[in-house]
């Protein structure tokens, strides 16, 4: 199965996989291996990408960009209230508060969710790859910003899901890059010695990311980042399009903010101009024609006057850069290189800005635009079953402290913060109540960083199924709580610690770790949940109350993508072991957890018996993010589109082929056909092109595939016996010409054989009567089907063919060359004789050659030299 890594750019994308070779990436139908992040929606079709992104100045408000800065997000939000004051297209507030993306689909106006539409672009990144690797893709690895929240990475998941993939891992950006970066390096310190540390800066089309890690053979983690999710390539944009609208105002009297389509087309000029600027210090024209009201405008910049009006953005640059260095006091000397991705690093202001903060000259080891995609196939490589690499572990980090809430059994209010900034990511902790019923967790992001999301709210988990105990007492409550590889958040599992009746012995409890899945990631998860037991036991001294007794009930099936990620990781056996084995090393109820053992082991040494067992309680999860349910409806609703497009796609291809049929045929009627057609005969064609034509823009515009073929066949039907007769005009005297050939060399082998040629003097009369008999009969055929060809008019169907012709050709050769290449037989054996040199070998008396005579002799010499007779063959011997 492929093995495959997807960069959904807010403007670009780019897909990666893992072949045996190496990572490759992969090129679309056009041949780019950039694909743009837009989705169009035109009468009956979707399209994206290349054709996606022509229609953002034809059809903008059915054509879909930036849906990265939406997904996860809900209407009020006011980063999304911001956004929409330069989205071209609709967007509403859908019922439950949610984002729709409207347009027109399919003669309809439809809305969409920022997940739907980016199903639908990956939808259209997985074809291409499906289709370029001819395999299927299901198992991928999809970047996201670093600054992604729960719920935006959830809702990621989601749209995989929704185009029918499974997402391995959702991915940081930079620690994607980071992996492309140290995964071949062969010159890494050994895990001994100091790390060497790498500053990634990516600055793309809508935010600024940085992230400090440090490498050592054979592994990478992340130390800190930090980043700007509103400073990109577009902001730049945005302050050029300003001025150039400024000055189209001021000299030309025009508002293009006031016209959506001259809008468009002056933002495509202000980012091309932009580019520009990065190669080039003197001042770079503006022309555009017809911009608006039919006018054409002259404008034009320069690096430094771009300079001098993005100076505000640029302040900014440095603040991420400095925020990541400060978090973990890193000095600069110990920093190894600086290493920049994304189309923004390539503006010569950004590159001198990173470079004053760290000192450092920049590297570009990396592919700019590529390394994301990389990284991820990398990711997808370490992940996937299938797929044998270099082990290489990756230590991420979460960039928001997260807190729980909760209610004690006294009805007082507690919390804490269960993963701080910066925490490894994945990881896992265990904690520890006494409860004698049902109780709700609720985890937030806390407030002591600022989150670029307005609602701090991550989820509300229930432990479910509790009772008190036997003894009427509050039942020890073990709680998971989890940042999977994708960042996401969750209380994973919950169990209750039950003592056992002490006779009979019960078999020993086993925890139920297969229950969730088998898991499916990489190696350096399972190093990281060891780390995690650790910590997490400090998190076991937490909040006890009164007794009560426990209740044991199946944990359900948890909702969508994102929770199905982490139940895989919660389920390695190998993970769960750790953690236990760390679980049960420290602290309060980690020594109660020894009891538990011990006291299975005094019951060994014949002492009293008090043994436990673990049951899993049920977790009821309040998460934001679709329901299972609302995913699968979403996924057949993509999978019906799909099919629509594809229908649609055949469709257009079928009418295409009748648009195109009659456009070749009216000029060729008139050019390269002319002369095989009757004047009568055209004249009737032309006016059925001509109608076929009125019919494809009135009723035929909108018909089914087969309306088109079936009008197409009618067409045909006048115009290929025409083009038949061209091409039989061409071909035909090609064969006879070949058949000619033919027939004057084995005329000519008669002649040489009559003349007593000594070299056929082994042919049987009969079978030189069969050749005389063949040849005669051929050149009769053919000079009767010339003359009758010759006595009609192009404008008729020929009397033969070529094909016929080739055929009588390969009649005559097939009676003939088995007679005149018949190998002459051995001489008897004669006592050796002394040879002459081989260029003083005789020629047979009386031979006077010609030039094709002698190279038939000269092919006769080296033929008797091997034994075997001339093949007089068409295509070897040269005519006069
Ligand atoms: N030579 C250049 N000079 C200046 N800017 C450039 C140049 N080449 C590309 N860019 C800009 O880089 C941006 C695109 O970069 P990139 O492809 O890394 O973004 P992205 O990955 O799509 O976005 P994001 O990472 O924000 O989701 C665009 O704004 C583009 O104009
Ligand atoms: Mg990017």
């Amino acid at each position: 199965m492929a093995v495959v890594g997807f960069d959904v750019g807010n403007l670009s994308s780019y897909i990666a996989v893992a072949k045996g070779g190496g990572i490759e990436t992969i090129a679309n139908e056009h041949s780019d291996r950039m694909t743009p992040s837009v989705v169009s929606f035109s009468g009956p079709q979707r399209s994206q990408g290349q054709e996606a992104k022509s229609q953002m100045v034809t059809n903008p408000k059915n054509t879909v960009s930036q849906f990265k800065r939406f997904i996860g997000r809900k209407y009020k939000d006011p980063a999304v209230q911001e956004e929409l004051k330069r989205t071209p297209y609709n967007v509403v507030e859908t019922e439950n508060g949610g984002i729709g993306m409207q347009v027109q689909y399919q003669n309809e106006q439809e809305v969409f969710s920022p997940e739907q539409v980016t199903a639908t672009f990956l939808t259209k990144l997985k074809t291409t790859t499906e289709t370029a690797l001819n395999t299927k893709v299901i198992d991928c690895v999809i970047s996201v910003p670093q600054y992604f929240t729960d719920t935006e990475r959830r809702a990621v998941c989601n749209s995989a899901y929704i185009a029918g993939l499974n997402c391995l891992r959702v991915m940081n950006d930079t620690t994607a890059v980071a992996l492309a970066y140290g995964i071949y390096k062969q010159d890494l310190p050994t895990p001994e010695e100091k790390p060497r540390n790498v500053v990634f800066v990516d600055m793309g089309h809508s935010s600024l990311q940085v992230a400090i890690c440090a490498f050592n053979k054979g592994k990478l983690k992340v130390l800190s980042t930090a980043s700007d999710r509103s400073l990109g390539g577009r902001d730049f944009d945005r302050v050029i399009f300003e001025q150039l609208a400024k000055d189209f105002l001021d000299k030309y009297k025009i508002d293009v903010n006031s016209k959506l389509r001259a809008r468009q087309r002056v933002l495509v000029e202000a980012e091309k101009l932009k580019k520009q600027m990065s190669a080039n210090a003197t001042r770079i024209p503006v022309n555009m024609e017809s911009v608006m009201d039919d006018k054409d405008v002259r404008s034009g910049m320069q690096r430094s006057e771009f300079e001098a009006l993005a100076a505000d953005l640029l302040k900014r640059v440095e603040v991420p850069l400095k925020a990541a260095l400060d978090q973990i006091k890193i000095k600069l000397e110990d920093i190894f290189s600086v290493e920049i991705i994304g189309g923004s690093t390539r503006i010569p202001a950004v590159k001198e800005i990173i470079k004053s903060v760290f000192k450092k000259e920049l590297s570009t080891t990396l592919n700019q635009d590529e390394a994301v995609s990389r990284g991820c196939a990398l990711q997808c490589a370490i992940l996937s079953p299938t797929f044998r690499v270099r082990e290489f572990t990756v230590t991420d980090l979460t960039p928001y402290p997260i807190k729980l809430k909760w209610t004690s059994a006294k009805g007082e209010p507690g919390e804490m913060v269960v993963f701080k900034k910066n925490d490894e990511v994945p990881f896992t902790r265990m904690l520890t109540f006494y409860r004698s019923e049902a109780f709700s967790l609720e985890a937030f992001y806390s407030d002591e960083v600022p989150v670029p999301y307005p609602d701090s709210f991550i989820g509300k988990f229930t432990v479910k199924n509790i009772t008190p105990n036997e003894e009427g007492e509050s039942p020890k409550i073990k709680v998971k709580v989890n940042i999977n590889r994708h960042g996401i958040f969750s209380v994973s599992s919950a169990h209750v610690v039950v003592k056992l009746p002490p006779e009979p012995e019960p078999e020993e409890p086993k925890e139920e770790a297969g229950k969730e899945g088998k898991g499916v990631n990489g190696k350096e998860e399972v190093n990281k949940e060891g780390g995690g037991g650790e910590e997490g036991a400090k998190m076991e001294t937490e909040p006890t109350t009164p007794n009560d007794t426990a209740g044991t009930e199946e944990q359900p099936k948890q909702g969508a993508a994102g929770q199905e990620g982490e139940e895989k990781m919660e389920t390695s056996e190998e993970q769960q072991e750790k953690q236990d084995e760390t679980d049960t090393s420290k602290t309060k109820d980690e020594e109660e957890g020894k009891k538990e053992n011990g006291d299975k082991e005094d019951g060994k040494k014949g002492k009293a018996k008090v043994k436990y067992s673990n049951r899993d309680l049920p977790i009821e999860s309040v998460v934001n993010e679709l329901t299972l349910p609302q995913l699968q409806l979403l996924y057949e609703k993509e999978m019906h589109m799909v099919a629509q497009d594809k229908l649609e796609r055949d469709r257009s291809h079928a009418k295409n082929n009748v648009e195109e049929y009659v456009y070749e045929m009216r000029e060729k009627m008139y050019g390269s056909l002319e002369i095989y057609i009757t004047e009568e005969d055209r004249e009737k064609f032309s006016a059925l092109l001509n109608e076929t034509e009125d019919w494809l823009y009135g009723d035929g515009e909108d018909l089914q595939k087969n309306a088109y073929i079936t009008k197409l066949e009618d067409l045909k039907k006048l115009g290929d016996p025409v083009v038949k007769r061209e091409q039989e005009a061409t071909e035909r005297p090609r064969a006879f010409d070949e058949l000619g050939q033919a027939l004057i060399l084995y005329r000519k082998f008669l002649t040489q054989y009559n003349d007593g040629d000594e070299k056929f003097s082994h042919i049987e009369k009969a079978d030189i009567e069969k050749v005389e008999r063949c040849l005669k009969e051929k050149e009769e055929w053919r000079d009767k089907k010339q003359n009758a060809q010759n006595q009609i008019p192009l404008t008729k169907d020929p009397v033969v063919l070529a094909s016929q012709v080739r055929t009588e050709l390969q009649n005559l050769i097939s009676t003939c060359d088995p007679i005149t290449k018949k190998p002459k037989p051995k001489p008897k054996e004669e006592p050796p004789k002394e040879e002459p040199p081989k260029d003083e070998t005789p020629k047979p008396e009386g031979d006077n050659p010609t030039p094709t005579d002698e190279k038939m002799e000269t092919e006769s010499t080296e033929a008797n030299k091997e034994e075997t007779n001339p093949p007089p063959q068409a295509d070897e011997m040269e005519v006069d």
